[in-house]
């Protein structure tokens, strides 16, 4: 029996990638990464379909199949099943690759990653080596007023910050269990008593989006700050997590 010219292009399709398979994966222990499967694959087809369509006569063989089961009224049957089959299996693959992943990502994660030198924020550019947190001044020079100013960073935290930070700034929000990163901890002595207040200023003001490279590719849900607070704002929040933790902020001079 002569074997359909289609049904052996299929045929030498499958006995091609099952030896890619096998004889990599199995025998030699070594199996080809997908993408580059895929990259062979494709020229296999291509070497195929260039080898079966050489002659007019051979293409015509090759399509007769295919043609017949759309033309051939005797075929009806067999149309349909085929027309509704095929939709389902391309709806179900591509639902397939819709569908969310929750592993986390490969790469390492740094977790303060170095700031880049100057900033854009609320239109205007910083240069965080010398950036300070203009409230601070008022802790020496006014202690009155300095009260006033944490207890209103306080209010801006509570308001804003909690929900993941935790109301004992310890990270432990009520959201924080479903995130990944998870909120840091600022009681921890290894978060903003490490940083300087320019470093939160940027991270508060820029987020989760404005975290570089090598910081990034966990999707970090900390929100981009400046669209919803003033600066002024952020300063007093900065205050705010120093003076309730305890924490003094890193300086130049302590370097
Ligand atoms: C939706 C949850 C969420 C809210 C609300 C939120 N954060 Fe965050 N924050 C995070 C997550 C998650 C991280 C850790 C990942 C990262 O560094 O971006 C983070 C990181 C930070 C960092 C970086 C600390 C470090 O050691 O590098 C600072 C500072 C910070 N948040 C301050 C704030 C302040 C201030 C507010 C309120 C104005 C706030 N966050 C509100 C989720 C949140």
């Amino acid at each position: 029996m002569k074997i359909p010219r289609l049904l052996q292009v299929v045929l030498i399709f499958v006995g091609i990638y099952v030896a890619f398979k096998v004889v990599f994966g199995f025998v030699l222990g070594q199996p080809i990464p997908s993408s580059l499967l895929t990259m062979y694959m494709f020229f296999v087809v291509a070497g195929l379909f260039m080898v079966f369509t050489f002659t007019d006569e051979s293409t015509r063989e090759l399509v007769a199949p295919i043609k017949a089961l759309v033309e051939d009224p005797a075929r009806k049957p067999v149309r349909n099943v085929v027309f509704i089959v095929v939709p389902l299996l391309a709806g179900a693959y591509a639902f397939n690759v819709m569908l969310p992943d929750f592993d986390a990502p490969l790469e390492l994660r740094s977790i303060h990653p170095a700031p880049p030198s100057t900033v854009k924020i609320y239109d205007q550019r910083y240069d965080l080596s010398t950036l300070e947190n203009p409230l601070r001044k008022f802790q020496k020079d006014d202690p009155q007023k300095f009260r006033l100013l944490v207890a209103e960073g306080a209010e801006v935290y509570i308001r804003n910050c909690h929900y993941c930070h935790g109301d004992k700034l310890d990270g432990n929000g009520p959201y924080a269990q479903g995130l990944n990163p998870i909120p840091l901890n600022f009681q921890d002595i290894g978060t903003i008593a490490q940083l300087q207040e320019s470093f939160l200023f940027w991270r508060i003001a820029t987020g989760g989006p404005g975290l570089p490279d090598e910081g990034a590719p966990w999707l970090s849900a900390m929100p981009v700050w400046e669209n919803f607070l003033s600066e002024d704002e952020i300063w007093k929040v900065i205050l705010f997590l120093y003076d309730y933790t305890g924490h003094r902020p890193r300086t130049w001079e302590q370097e």
